[in-house]
């Protein structure tokens, strides 16, 4: 295993496709959906400096909180609720630029201003199976390259 995720380039985009690969690499070995989320997290925590990464895990009708880098969070949110329930809902991909203006956002801090969920899918039932939710402490945190590529890193656990 490598001893650390090392990243050498500035612009957003060149750090997502310098990270994708030590993420494969680092993953592509381990089975266990728990020791690789954690580790995700932990990599996207190290390169981008959100707020908060974490992963909820669909359980029945609730989302059920995995692992994570950052704050204390909420524990379960249910189907429909918040934008990780609303992700789950819809089965696509949730950018909020501004959470305040999110009727339903479940503010596990006040400190979080803008959100992206990335709910993963069983490509043999369809259903949500997980979802990756990224907050950042600024206003705009995230854009279409952020969705881009934590769409390719959801699946990395
Ligand atoms: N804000 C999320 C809840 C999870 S925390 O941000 C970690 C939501 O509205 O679903």
């Amino acid at each position: 295993m490598a001893e650390g995720i090392l990243i050498t380039k500035h612009t957003k985009k060149d750090t997502y496709e310098e990270l994708i690969p030590q993420l494969a690499a680092l993953t592509q070995g381990e089975k266990n959906t728990i020791a690789n989320a954690a580790n995700v997290a932990a990599a996207l925590k190290q390169v981008f400096d959100f707020f908060w990464v974490g992963f909820y895990f669909v359980e029945g009708s609730e989302l059920v909180l995995g692992p994570f880098q950052g704050p204390i969070a909420c524990t379960r949110i249910s189907f429909g609720k918040g934008v990780c329930g609303f992700a789950w809902e819809k089965k696509e991909t949730i950018l909020v630029p501004n959470v305040e203006l999110f009727p339903g956002h479940i503010a596990c801090s006040g400190l979080s201003k803008s959100e992206i969920v990335v709910p993963k899918l069983d490509l043999q039932t369809g259903e949500v199976k997980y979802v990756l939710d990224v907050d950042s402490d600024q206003l705009d945190g995230f854009d279409e390259i952020d969705k881009i590529y934590l769409e390719k890193i959801v699946s990395f656990v």
